[in-house]
């Protein structure tokens, strides 16, 4: 019995807009940031949580149903089963091992590669049309791993790779010239972690270009306090899991960023882990690892091409040659 009756002649209801899904695999700390940033801002109509532990999941869920009353409409759904996932148009997989205080995120492969083995399948058999977004550590490593279990086209399997470090990197580059971190237009590309590199050259603020800004006032900057700066992205990871055991609220916004981008076929351009071979002198085998792309809804729909130096592409190539050396011991 519907609780409205319709009235006289009245056609059928049509849908508005696309109907969308979304998937968060593992309902952690960092899943479960996600999930509620996506709730809060209104990016799926149906969102679904899996994990492997029921009790957990269960609470979680129950958790943010009950807060349906403070935001915009959204089915949520949790199950153990996969089956739950089926038709998704978007699976973001958080689920697995994290760093101990002092870790790198390399550490975690092995342990999650056996997870991916038994997770990426399912997704695939109950949304063969779907966009999987890695966010597990080695996020590069482990977006490869899921566009070969997955043999999905590449342009659908995304990391979300520097987009995160990228965010660190503005809001130290806006808090050093006290500008807003939304106006600082810089890039951290290459792998989520130790040898990511940042574009110095390409940063402008309001359509600036700050290094030469820099140059032609005669302001001094010193090489060492750039490279403090790009310390300061790589520790900061690091610092927040010694302090609070782990990281989650910046992730959370940083894959929400994503979403809309692809759901909404924003075309903006984030630095997302993507498969790289052929940009930048980058060869040798297939490495996935973030350069600044452009998302929609068919996914990665292609790579800006940023000027870089040469000392910057270097960097980029030895990043790829780290992650391809991790992926030798694979054999997947
Ligand atoms: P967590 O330990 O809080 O959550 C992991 C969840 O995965 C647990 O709830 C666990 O039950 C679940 N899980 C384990 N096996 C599963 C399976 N087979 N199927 C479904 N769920 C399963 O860890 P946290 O803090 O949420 O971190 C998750 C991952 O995200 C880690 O690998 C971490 O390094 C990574 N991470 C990545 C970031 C990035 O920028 N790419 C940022 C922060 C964390
Ligand atoms: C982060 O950068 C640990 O990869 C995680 O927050």
């Amino acid at each position: 019995q519907a609780f409205f009756k319709p009235i006289l002649n009245a056609a059928p209801p049509s849908p508005t807009k696309r109907h969308s899904k979304i998937s968060v695999i593992g309902a952690g700390n960092v899943g479960m940031a996600i999930a509620q940033t996506i709730l809060t801002q209104d990016l799926a109509d149906e969102l679904v949580l899996v994990d492997a532990k029921p009790d957990k999941l269960r609470g979680e869920m129950l958790d943010l149903q009950h807060a349906a009353a403070f935001l915009p409409r959204t089915k949520i759904h949790a199950s153990t089963d996969y089956s739950v996932t089926v038709g998704s148009d978007l699976c973001i997989v958080t689920a697995g091992a994290r760093q101990i205080a002092g870790e790198s995120r390399l550490n975690l492969l092995q342990r999650n590669v056996s997870l991916f083995r038994s997770i990426i399948p399912d997704l695939v058999r109950y949304s063969p049309d779907t966009i999987l977004l890695i966010v597990s550590n080695p996020v590069d490593v482990l977006t490869y791993v899921a566009w070969k279990l997955s043999a999905f086209p590449s342009n659908r399997v995304i990391g979300s790779g520097t987009n995160l470090d990228s965010s660190r990197f503005r809001i130290l580059i806006a808090d050093h010239l006290d500008v807003n971190a939304q106006d600082v237009q810089a890039y951290i590309v290459g792998e989520h972690g130790d040898s990511s590199v940042a574009l110095w050259s390409s940063i402008s603020i309001g359509g600036v270009p700050v290094l030469s800004f820099l140059k032609s006032q005669q302001i001094a900057y010193e090489k060492e306090t750039l490279e403090n700066i790009h310390k300061e992205v790589i520790e900061g990871a690091y610092e927040v899991i010694r302090l609070k055991g782990y990281t989650s609220w910046a992730i959370g916004y940083s894959v929400a960023s994503l979403v809309r981008s692809i759901l909404r076929d924003q075309r903006k351009i984030h630095p997302v882990s993507v498969i790289a071979k052929g940009f930048y002198g980058i060869d040798g085998g297939q490495v996935f690892l973030s350069l600044p792309a452009q998302l929609g809804r068919g996914g990665v729909l292609g790579v800006t091409n940023v000027h870089l130096t040469e000392d910057e592409a270097q960097r980029l190539r030895n990043s790829a040659t780290t992650i391809l050396e991790v992926q030798a011991q694979l054999g997947v």
